[in-house]
């Protein structure tokens, strides 16, 4: 064997090895209890466990997902994809990602699919395929209750603050080009907002349901919203791996078995306290 082969020979016989590790991994993870040799040396198809689907989540967005005191990943997001998930008959488990690189563990094969408030765009249509929209969003603009600011456009030579990779990202970036020195990119919307507390930006940009629950829920924070019409309308969706048609048929079904019974509306009142027909319904929880 020359020296290219020989690295061939090495490079396929230790990817055969991690393939072999990976494969005995999942079935570990199937059946904890289950002693690792055990797991690899049962051949039988017979005993094939049913299989979790791991769902990746940035839990820093309250109420679609957030963390609770026991550590628990809780929210909207949680609560719908439960649903849909009891109704298509899989089980899921929810694991928190970070925001940057959420996508890539589509690819990678970390998550079999996301639930984020990830918001369907035409760019993210490219590299992923998304289940029928389950919610309807917008950018709105938190500022300081003293503020001026009353239109997105007063932010064209303000410091604004963003979760980098957002939608709330593309709009500012597109109001004050993509180098502006002006935008301040974080790794979470709560901590955009903290520095908006701190006077390090001058606003905040992101989508309306979480700005007007830490708005809500942070009264000494003394911030108001500001909506504009210049903000075009989102949907969420929950994206899978670019054609992984059979998991996006599964969720679109439960997805639209949870609308037809009923079970969508209540988790909607759950969280925003009013039926989700009523346009902008998140938005007028913050006036209450
Ligand atoms: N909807 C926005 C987007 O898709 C923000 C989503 C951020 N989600 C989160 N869990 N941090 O870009």
């Amino acid at each position: 064997m020359n020296t290219i082969s020989t690295r061939r020979f090495l490079q396929t016989s230790a990817l055969l090895i991690t393939g072999l590790l990976l494969s005995a991994c999942g079935k570990k993870t199937e059946a904890p209890a289950a002693p690792a040799a055990s797991a690899v040396v049962a051949s039988a198809p017979a005993a094939a466990p049913a299989k979790v689907y791991v769902v990746g989540t940035d839990a820093a967005y309250a109420p679609f997902e957030s963390q609770n005191e026991k550590g628990e990943i809780v929210g909207f997001d949680i609560d719908v994809v439960s649903a849909i998930a009891k109704k298509a008959g899989i089980e899921v488990k929810f694991v928190n990602t970070p925001w940057e690189g959420i996508f890539k563990t589509l690819d990678q094969g970390d998550r079999d699919f996301l639930v984020s408030a990830v918001t369907i765009t035409d760019e993210r249509k490219q590299s992923m395929d998304f289940s029928n929209p389950y919610f309807d969003a917008q950018q709105l603009i938190a500022v300081k209750a003293t503020s001026k600011i009353s239109k997105f456009d007063d932010l064209k030579k303000l410091k604004v603050g963003v979760q980098t990779g957002t939608t709330g990202d593309e709009v500012v970036s597109k109001l004050q080009g993509k180098n502006s020195t002006n935008i301040k990119r974080f790794e979470s919307t709560p901590l955009a907002l903290k520095e908006l507390e701190a006077g390090g930006v001058d606003a905040v940009v992101a989508d309306n349901g979480v700005v007007i629950n830490y708005v809500t829920n942070n009264a000494g924070s003394k911030f108001k919203t500001v909506a504009d019409k210049a903000f075009a309308p989102e949907q969420y969706g929950l994206p899978v791996k670019k054609g992984n048609a059979d998991l996006l048929g599964k969720l679109n079904k439960g997805l639209a078995d949870i609308k037809a019974d009923g079970t969508y509306d209540q988790i909607y009142a759950k969280y925003f306290g009013a039926a989700p027909a009523a346009a902008g319904a998140p938005a007028s929880a913050a006036s209450k």
